[in-house]
């Protein structure tokens, strides 16, 4: 039986560093409409055998800072700057050949949509096989047999007849598992899953979740998890970034950001998901107003247009000037209110909202 292994000593590693260390990462790509400010000025850390979520609405940049990760974007029409530093290698401006060597091996992506990630044209088991044979020059007997055994894996009942099947022949749910098992085949170090669960049904959607888990208890894979589903996140992750037009507005732990979340927008995004406890009329209630325009992306606080707090800041900051985001122990808002005041209107004004004493 095939087992994944556990992951080597990385060679490149400086030493205390984080496994994948983002800094001042900035994405812009030219368009006929002029510059898309999709990313900007965003750094983060992913340390192995932990999970990051990226939580904020569509079009917040959380795909874009990923592909830029995998360096998966159009260099013709995108501008990409700052660092990325994954297990001591830089790979903004690493050479195409690097970096198509790394994805696969080192780091994986799962996409939401496995039906375009799948070609119709080949079995499942090929596609799962090809990468393993391309990356460990494996024979095709043993790539077949490591194909087996990741369906298996995955949870893919009679992998040794469902491995000669083609996409359309599994269900939603199966072929999403076949997915997490072409990402996972060659025990990438790195694993981002951008919104992997979105289009399943609750149970299917636990169940990979449950998986995704087990599977970074064996092999300390670092996973950065893409989701608008706070409830995915409360579930899966580690630690959560928030971001909102192309920044990161609060980072922290889980515990911090889904009990004590500091920034409004943050606020907001609990404030609109669903409660179990509440009546079924009760309104939720949505952030006011939609996400901004990156083609020019209002000033100051790129929230301020929909902020419900910004009177309380006193002055006209929130609309001249930037708030920066200042991190104690890997916590911290991007906000211009004073801490205290976060905190008091959280207490006061929040979580009863949530349904929470
Ligand atoms: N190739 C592209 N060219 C121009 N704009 C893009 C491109 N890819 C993404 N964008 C824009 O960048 C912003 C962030 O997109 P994305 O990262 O996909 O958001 P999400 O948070 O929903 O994953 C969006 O405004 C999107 O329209
Ligand atoms: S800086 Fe101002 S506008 Fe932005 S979130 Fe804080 S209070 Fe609201
Ligand atoms: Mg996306």
């Amino acid at each position: 039986m095939t087992t994944l292994t556990k992951p080597e000593q990385p060679s490149g590693r400086r030493d205390g560093a984080p496994f994948l260390s983002v800094r001042d990462l900035s994405v812009q790509f030219a368009t006929e409409d002029g510059i898309v400010k999709a990313v900007d000025g965003l750094s983060f850390d992913v340390e192995r055998g932990r999970t990051l979520g990226i939580v904020g609405e569509s079009g917040s940049g959380k795909s874009v800072t990923n592909l830029a990760v995998l360096g998966l974007h159009n260099p013709r029409n995108t501008a990409i700057t700052g660092e990325i530093v994954l297990n001591g290698h830089e790979l903004t401006g690493a050479p195409q050949r690097t970096l198509e060597k790394l994805r696969g091996n080192t780091m994986a992506m799962i996409f939401q949509d496995s039906l375009s990630a799948l070609s119709p044209y080949y079995t499942v088991g090929r596609q799962i096989a090809e990468p393993f044979r391309k990356h460990t020059g494996a024979s095709r007997k043993a790539a077949r047999e490591r194909a087996v055994e990741m369906l298996r894996r995955v949870g893919i009942p009679q992998p040794e007849l469902r491995v000669d099947d083609y996409p359309h022949q599994f269900s939603g749910g199966m072929r999403q598992r076949a997915m997490i098992a072409l990402a996972l085949v060659c025990d990438p170090q790195l694993l981002i899953a951008d919104e992997p669960t979105t289009a399943l049904d609750v149970t299917v959607q636990a169940q990979i979740l449950d998986l995704l888990k087990q599977l970074q208890q064996e092999t300390g894979t670092a996973i950065i998890f893409i989701t608008h589903d706070l409830g995915v996140v409360a579930r899966i992750c580690d630690d959560v970034l928030v971001m909102y037009a192309g920044r990161c507005v609060e980072r922290g732990t889980v515990r911090d950001i889904l009990t004590t979340p500091r920034h409004p927008y943050a606020w907001g995004l609990l404030s609109s998901v669903p409660r179990r406890k509440a009546p079924v009329d009760a309104p939720l209630r949505p952030i006011p107003g939609t996400p901004p325009s990156l083609l020019k992306p209002p000033t100051g606080c790129p929230f301020h247009p929909r902020c419900e707090f910004r009177e309380y800041v006193g002055d006209t900051r929130c609309q001249d000037e930037r708030p920066m985001l200042t991190l104690d122990s890997g916590r911290g808002a991007a906000c211009h209110l004073p801490a205290e005041q976060q905190k008091s209107i959280f207490a006061e004004q929040i979580r009863p909202l949530l349904g929470r004493s």
